[in-house]
């Protein structure tokens, strides 16, 4: 790789749809059945190669439970990236997550990459929301979207590497 690329990326969504789960697994290569809920917010990098170039990410983990809200605009202000999760088996994280999308559409920086991530893609019996519902949604507000599974490694680093691809590098 020719060039080396940093950009901070905050995760969004509600409590409890994976987030840490999500990073934990892209950056460390873990999982954890009982991953415990995050306090304020946790702080991870790592990197991926595309398009000969690294990408650094300086990950912000935020917490998901509401007490927590007030708190985001701190995490996703100056980010150039946000992957926003839901749960493919809670249809009230998705409508939380469209909230999110609007956020940040109205304060965030108005080149921000979004993607939106449908988690828990391994609870196949157990979904609620449709893979259509989100890719339609995604679609339509001009999001990265993919289902992923923590627990499975399922479409990880690829929502990652996507976002990646579409950052500025110049
Ligand atoms: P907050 O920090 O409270 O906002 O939650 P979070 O979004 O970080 O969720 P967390 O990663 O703590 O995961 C919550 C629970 O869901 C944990 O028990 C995880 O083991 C489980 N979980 C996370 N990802 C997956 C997944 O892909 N599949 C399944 N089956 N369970 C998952
Ligand atoms: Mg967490």
């Amino acid at each position: 790789p020719s060039q080396m690329f940093q950009f901070k990326l905050v995760l969004l969504g509600e409590a409890a749809v994976g987030k840490s789960s999500l990073v934990l697994r892209f950056v460390k290569g873990h999982y954890y059945e009982h991953q415990e809920s995050t306090i304020g917010a946790a702080f991870l990098t790592q990197s991926v190669t595309v398009d000969n170039a690294i990408v650094k990410f300086e990950i912000w983990d935020t917490a998901g439970q509401e007490r927590y809200h007030s708190l985001a605009p701190m995490y996703y202000r100056g980010a150039q990236a946000s992957i926003i999760v839901y749960d493919i088996t809670n249809p009230e994280s998705f409508e939380r997550a469209k909230t999110w999308v609007r956020e940040l559409q109205r304060q965030a920086s108005p080149n921000i990459v979004i993607a939106l991530a449908g988690n828990k893609a391994d609870l196949e019996n157990q979904r609620k929301v449709e893979y259509e519902e989100g890719a339609k949604y995604a679609d339509e507000n001009g999001l990265i979207f993919l289902e992923t599974s923590a627990k499975s490694s399922q479409n990880v680093t690829d929502v990652f590497s996507e976002v990646a691809r579409k950052l500025p590098k110049s």
